[in-house]
């Protein structure tokens, strides 16, 4: 059996483009694979420094994971910071990484040419994903396109070592998911910097008028009107059965009764039917912060498991201790 693992950041709050993008597709891989999902704290504390905001924030999308389905019994759900061996191998591998390939991490680069001056852990920020994947002899890790060159220093810093000093990690490889893009309200990629996402637990209230906001043409209501270009379409089919999809084409092409507001009202129907018994469970778990903690203690224990047989081995193969 293959291993999948992935990492969440836990800044901002969760939209409709995280659950149809990233949330959804590896809870689908979890049904085969053994799967490590785990909250990156420590990553988002290159950026997070609030406590109160950073506690809040990693119960938020533990929260979210659980309500969309996430079974901690099925599933390791764990947190970073929970796994001291992390940092071990880090440092481990912060030795083994030339400061040039680090030099060319994306994100770092893009801080700088923003003009802002990035802490270290920006810049070390590749170095402790590796690790993060390292420590569980993952094969497959699902990210986004964004995060694919830090996967690849992960698979490189793998086997640079296994050559230095003989076979020791398991060498990864990113899974781009082959999901279509998310439009967000606007038309362009839905991403919370654009300010155009559809917040996944909203009420239905804020659901239905964000639905309403999407640009959509102004044909008369018995034009016939193309279904593929527009948002309210395309988010509708990452929803809607085949056939349902298919017959919104129909309608909107040929239905003289049925314009935009009518797709949009299906478009709400499908999203609430998804979203509406996750949004209970939702508020449930958020007002539980010890159940939280306690499925995140579970899962980190049992993480740590995997994390401390791999740190010893490394150990061994590097001469330490
Ligand atoms: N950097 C990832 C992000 O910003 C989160 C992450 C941290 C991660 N460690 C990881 C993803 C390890 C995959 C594997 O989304």
């Amino acid at each position: 059996m293959t291993t999948v693992l992935t990492g969440i950041k836990p800044t901002g709050t969760p939209h409709l483009g995280n659950y149809l993008g990233a949330i959804r597709p590896a809870l689908e891989l979890a049904k085969t694979q053994r799967a490590l999902y785990f909250v990156a704290d420590y990553h988002a504390f290159t950026t997070v420094h609030a406590a109160a905001e950073m506690r809040d924030q990693v119960h938020e999308v533990t929260a979210t994971w659980l309500a969309c389905g996430l079974d901690p019994d099925k599933v390791t759900l764990f947190v970073q910071s929970r796994v001291p061996e992390t940092f071990e191998l880090c440092w481990v591998l912060l030795c083994c990484l030339s400061a040039g390939q680090l030099e060319r991490g994306h994100a770092y680069k893009a801080a700088l040419d923003r003009g802002e001056a990035p802490n270290a852990g920006v810049f070390g920020y590749p170095a402790l994903m590796a690790a993060d994947i390292l420590l569980y002899d993952v094969d497959n890790v699902p990210v986004g396109q964004d995060q694919k060159q830090h996967v690849e220093v992960a698979r490189d810093v793998a086997q640079r070592f296994n050559h230095a000093f003989g076979e020791t990690l398991v060498v990864p490889k990113p899974v781009i998911g082959e999901a279509p893009l998310v439009p967000g309200l606007d038309g362009r990629k839905m991403s919370k910097s654009y300010d155009n996402a559809v917040p996944l637990f909203g009420s239905a209230k804020e659901l239905r008028s964000m639905i309403l906001k999407i640009k959509t043409g102004s044909e008369p209501l018995e034009a016939p009107k193309e279904a593929g270009p527009s948002s309210v379409y395309q988010l509708f089919k990452l929803l809607a059965t085949p056939a349902r999809a298919e017959q919104m084409v129909q309608q909107l092409a040929s239905d003289p009764k049925y314009g935009w507001g009518h797709a949009k009202q299906d478009l709400y129907e499908v999203i609430e039917a998804e979203l509406g018994p996750k949004r209970e469970l939702y508020q449930r778990l958020r007002s539980d912060g010890a159940y939280l903690d306690e499925v995140l203690r579970k899962g980190s224990e049992q993480a740590r498991e995997v994390a401390v047989g791999t740190m010893d081995r490394v150990r061994k193969a590097i001469g330490v201790r």
